[in-house]
């Protein structure tokens, strides 16, 4: 069994699910749409990714639910790593990112801005400088 799991919210474009979804495939992890799944047993994994798009500079209410549904499990996590799927770019997308990450309490957050440079996969380049660090 492999020891990430990736656990996203998305909403009707579906970006988070295809960013999940990369990220998984180059870490080897399992994957959970929380439109699908809502109840994930994530005891048996040391690392939990947890995604969302932004609406309205707040985290979709999926992950917030789940979050706050799973807090026992959560605070026992040794690695809880956030990623946010926004339209805000530069400054005013690492704003919105800390906010987030200071209201979810995951010190460890980044945001793929919608616009960013992409490689050959469609997905953004900053994706795979995410997944290099937590490869390393
Ligand atoms: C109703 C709505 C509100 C949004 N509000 C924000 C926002 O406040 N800040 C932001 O950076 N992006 C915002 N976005 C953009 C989405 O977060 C972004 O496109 C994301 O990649 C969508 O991911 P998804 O396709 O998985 O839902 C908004 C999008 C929608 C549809």
């Amino acid at each position: 069994m492999t020891d990430t799991v990736i656990i996203y919210a998305t909403s009707m474009g579906g970006h988070v699910r295809e960013t999940a979804n990369y990220i998984a495939k180059a870490l080897n992890a399992d994957t959970f749409d929380l439109k699908k799944q809502t109840v994930i047993n994530i005891s048996e994994y040391k690392r939990v990714i947890l995604g969302t798009a932004v609406h309205f500079g707040k985290p979709l209410g999926a992950l917030v639910n789940f979050m706050e549904a799973n807090k026992d499990q959560l605070a026992k996590k040794k690695s809880i790593i956030l990623f946010i799927c926004c339209m805000n770019k530069a400054e005013k997308g690492e704003a919105q990112c800390t906010a987030i990450s200071k209201d979810l309490g995951i010190a460890d957050a980044t945001f793929f801005p919608d616009s960013g440079e992409k490689n050959e996969d469609g997905i953004s380049k900053d994706v795979d400088a995410f997944i290099a660090r937590l490869q390393a």
